[in-house]
């Protein structure tokens, strides 16, 4: 079974104006539609076919030899999860235990927000911020290029995207008011909360 591009969550305009239908445009159906598609052609007629994305990915992570599945199959994953780190009217305070863990292992929402911004601003070249919980312990992270938390032990709970292609044409260089604008309006905590859950 060839792996296809999952639909967007929501609609291409609905979380305009602080991600564009035209970002969409390129972002999902074209950028993570080739890592589908690549991966596809990658894992043709071999045993990785029959895998799960999740298997694939730890089956081939630090393998040099298989980079390019592992490449593509992260950035499978990556931007899945990442269209679900967002909702239309998200961003906010989360609630509940995510808040008391965010509160307990990271010194507080505010400060949470500062560092997970500075992490996302600060990861040099192509990559992506994330909020993870690894060994019962909440923590900020920031992974270059496809490299994604589960590679690493610990288990996604958020990500912002901070590839180029993810904010350019809405921001061009002002990678910093993308996250901002993540953080404000269009971060999912409800996709979070049921990820540190699950
Ligand atoms: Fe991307």
């Amino acid at each position: 079974m060839a792996f296809e591009l999952p639909p967007l969550p929501y609609a291409a305009n609905a979380l305009e104006p602080h991600m564009s239908a035209n970002t969409f445009s390129f972002h999902h159906a074209k950028h993570h539609n080739a890592y589908v598609t690549n991966l596809n052609n990658l894992i043709k007629d071999t045993d990785l076919a029959s895998k799960s994305l999740e298997e694939i990915i730890k089956a081939v992570a630090g393998d040099s030899a298989k980079a390019g599945v592992f490449n593509n199959a992260a950035q499978v994953w990556n931007h899945t999860f990442f269209w679900s780190s967002m909702k239309p009217g998200g961003g906010g305070k989360p609630s509940g235990d995510l808040l008391a863990r965010i509160e307990k292992d990271l010194g507080g929402f505010d400060k949470f927000k500062e560092d997970f911004k500075n992490a996302a601003v600060t990861q040099f070249g192509s990559g992506w911020a994330w909020l993870v919980e690894e060994k019962g312990t909440l923590k900020i992270t920031k992974t270059g290029n496809a490299d994604t938390p589960m590679a690493h032990g610990q288990k996604a709970l958020l990500t912002v995207d901070v590839w180029e292609h993810a904010y350019y044409l809405d921001y061009q260089n002002r990678r910093p008011d993308f996250v901002q604008a993540f953080l404000d309006h269009l971060a999912n905590w409800d996709f979070a909360a049921a990820n540190l859950k699950g």
